[in-house]
């Protein structure tokens, strides 16, 4: 709704715990999908879930490159968090402490998979639908250029390739019938020694900033952090946690909170190079130094 309201575009992920048709009913055309590798029944399933996504109104598809399998995630182990999502006695505990958590967890119950429902036997337990994706996650495999190709016979949107790093990778999505990609190493989850996006980014542009759409995701906190990615050539940025910070501050007006923080931030850093328009960001003279030559 925030999205909607902002005209901000939201990505809906494959494991969300709403349906893409839920969150198309709430974001409506400033719906995306992102979507998880679903090899099961030759990707059957995520064919499907891709065909949903279309009917439910989402306005562009990014395939996610690089989950290919669920890594260890030390700060989750630590946690206690376990899939499918189990109540521990601490996480008893922080619900009872949090009258809003309470509400939302009667309300609601445990966060499900919710995608997955018609791809598992009914009833769709949290259990089933964890299982469905741990199979996918556990040595389920990356996508590769040929079945992306595939994808893009289905799809019939713009399609971007999510978790691009080298700029001969996005050659090849380029190759395959991409419209964009997104620089992202997926905000650090999945191999703690990957490189910044930001520092791959300048290579990416100059290799297909001409032919595809380049944005940039990973790390994005401020304002500041969307005008460096756009003065580095990126069309747009992305950020995750940061509406996960709201979200967890304030609740459910945290997104739109974080909204209004970046455009301000963005503004003030737009205002601070001399520059009125978001358009003319690319002309700010820029000194990158940590950025790869490939
Ligand atoms: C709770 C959570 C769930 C996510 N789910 C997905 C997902 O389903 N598919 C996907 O491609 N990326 C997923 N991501 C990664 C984000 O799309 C994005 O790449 C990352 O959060 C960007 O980094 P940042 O958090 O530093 O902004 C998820 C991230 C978080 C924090």
């Amino acid at each position: 709704m925030a999205a909607k309201k902002a005209r901000v575009p939201y990505t809906a992920g494959t494991v969300a715990s709403s349906t893409v048709e839920e969150l198309a009913e709430l974001a409506e055309d400033m719906l995306w999908f992102q979507l998880y590798r679903m090899p099961q029944r030759d990707h059957a399933d995520g064919f499907d879930l891709v065909r949903r996504a279309q009917t439910a109104g989402a306005q562009a598809l990014m395939i996610t490159m690089d989950v290919p399998l669920r890594t260890k995630r030390p700060r989750e182990v630590h946690q206690g968090l376990v899939l499918p999502f189990r109540m521990s006695p601490r996480t008893v505990a922080d619900v009872l402490t949090h009258p809003a958590w309470l509400v939302a967890y009667l309300e609601h119950g445990l966060p499900r998979f919710s995608n997955y429902k018609p791809y598992v036997e009914n009833p769709a337990t949290p259990q089933k639908l964890a299982a469905y994706s741990n199979k996918d996650h556990a040595g389920g495999g990356a996508f590769s250029w040929e079945e992306v190709a595939r994808y893009r016979d289905v799809w019939k949107g713009p399609l971007i390739a999510k978790g691009i790093q080298h700029p001969q990778d996005a050659e090849k999505a380029v190759a395959v019938g991409c419209d964009g990609v997104v620089v992202s190493n997926h905000g650090g989850r999945q191999v703690e020694g990957l490189a910044a996006p930001a520092d791959c980014l300048p290579a990416v542009v100059a290799a297909v900033g001409s032919r595809a759409t380049v944005l940039l995701d990973s790390g994005v906190r401020t304002g500041l952090d969307v005008v460096r990615g756009l003065a580095m050539g990126a069309k747009a940025c992305f950020a995750g946690k940061a509406f996960l910070y709201g979200l967890g501050a304030i609740g459910g007006d945290g997104a739109g909170y974080v909204i209004d923080l970046f455009k301000e931030e963005i503004r003030d850093a737009l205002r601070q190079c001399g520059i009125n328009n978001i358009a003319d960001a690319r002309k700010i003279e820029l000194r990158h130094p940590g950025r790869w030559t490939f």
